[in-house]
């Protein structure tokens, strides 16, 4: 119930211009993301590679209303792509990328032909491109467009949402050779008609899709903070005989520090989801969501600088 309250507040442009104006100590959205500018996400990237971390960088932004910002965002990351080649950061580093960022809700092609580009640019600076996955209403083309995108660019990774009832099926689709795909459990609200509600139904799917993907040929990545859901992947990816190069972890930058240094330090390749930008409204509330804790962190910064 919480949960739906706050992701509902997400798509509030009210509270959006509210919290955004607020004067918000810096902490609280620097402890979940990098900065604002290109050199704060590079800077930051830097520290995170040099500790032995890997990366992959999220431009923050997203459901895109017109042209001319789905344009600027697809510049932005070929901006960003370029620096990271020439500062000698990938393959380390890679980026994630919102379709809807890039004008999905509006016109799929042109969000397909800037998915393109970036990929492109991605392939230029010896690193890939990660498509994440958003609500429920865009599954199906996020992953005709990843289908699409493979063709040129094999690297490319997808994301699948282990709510989702349709994701095992998925996992078995993706799970072939030279896959890349992120696993993870999912942040939006979402009907009981397509997602399963309960935090246990929603584990006992992950690790259903973590088996598949593990059984599979494909990269899997398991993007989750859960202590029990990291064990088990430890666990099976011992049990299918899966070296530790063939698979990797994934966490959110500011959630679980000292457990991304502990895989890193294990030999696992571990990577980071860094997110920069301005537009960093949706995916702070999207965190908060997850954990109330989180929420009470923020609404104390907010009420001492208020
Ligand atoms: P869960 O939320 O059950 O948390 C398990 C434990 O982890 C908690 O008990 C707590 O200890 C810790 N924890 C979790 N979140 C925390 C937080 N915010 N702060 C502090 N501690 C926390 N979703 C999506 O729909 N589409 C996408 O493309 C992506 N992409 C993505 C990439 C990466 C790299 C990650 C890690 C996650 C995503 N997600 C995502 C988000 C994902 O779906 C999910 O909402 C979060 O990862 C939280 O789920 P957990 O698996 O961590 O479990």
């Amino acid at each position: 119930m919480l949960r739906t309250l706050i992701l509902a507040a997400s798509r509030s442009e009210a509270l959006e211009r509210l919290v955004e104006t607020a004067p918000l100590s810096r902490d609280v959205v620097r402890r979940f993301v990098a900065g604002t500018t290109p050199d704060d996400a590079l800077r930051v990237t830097r520290r995170l590679v040099g500790e032995g971390l890997t990366v992959t960088l999220d431009h923050l932004g997203e459901d895109t209303t017109r042209p001319g910002q789905a344009e600027a965002t697809k510049d932005a990351y070929l901006a960003i792509l370029a620096a990271l080649g020439t500062q000698g950061l990938t393959p380390a580093a890679e980026v994630s990328l919102k379709l809807s960022a890039l004008g999905q809700r509006f016109d799929e092609k042109l969000a397909y032909e800037h998915a393109r580009a970036i990929c492109q640019a991605a392939g230029n600076a010896h690193t890939t491109v990660t498509l994440d996955m958003e609500d429920h209403t865009t599954t199906d083309s996020t992953l005709e467009i990843l289908t699409k995108l493979r063709k040129d660019f094999p690297g490319t990774g997808a994301v699948v949402q282990a709510y989702l009832r349709r994701t095992e099926a998925d996992c078995r689709e993706l799970a072939h050779t030279g896959s890349r795909v992120r696993l993870c459990k999912g942040a939006y609200a979402e009907p009981e008609s397509v997602a399963y509600q309960s935090k246990l139904d929603v584990d006992r799917s992950y690790v259903r899709c973590l088996n598949t993907l593990l059984a599979g040929n494909g990269y899997p990545m398991f993007a989750t903070h859960d202590p029990r859901l990291i064990g088990i992947g430890e666990e099976r990816a011992r049990w299918y005989d899966r070296n530790q190069d063939s698979f990797e972890f994934q966490m959110l930058y500011g959630v679980r520090p000292d457990e991304q240094r502990r895989l890193a330090r294990a030999g696992y390749t571990m990577r980071v989801y860094l997110p920069y930008g301005t537009e960093w409204y949706a995916y702070l509330v999207r965190r908060l969501a997850e954990r109330p804790a989180n929420l009470a962190f923020f609404l104390r910064a907010l009420r001492s600088r208020g």
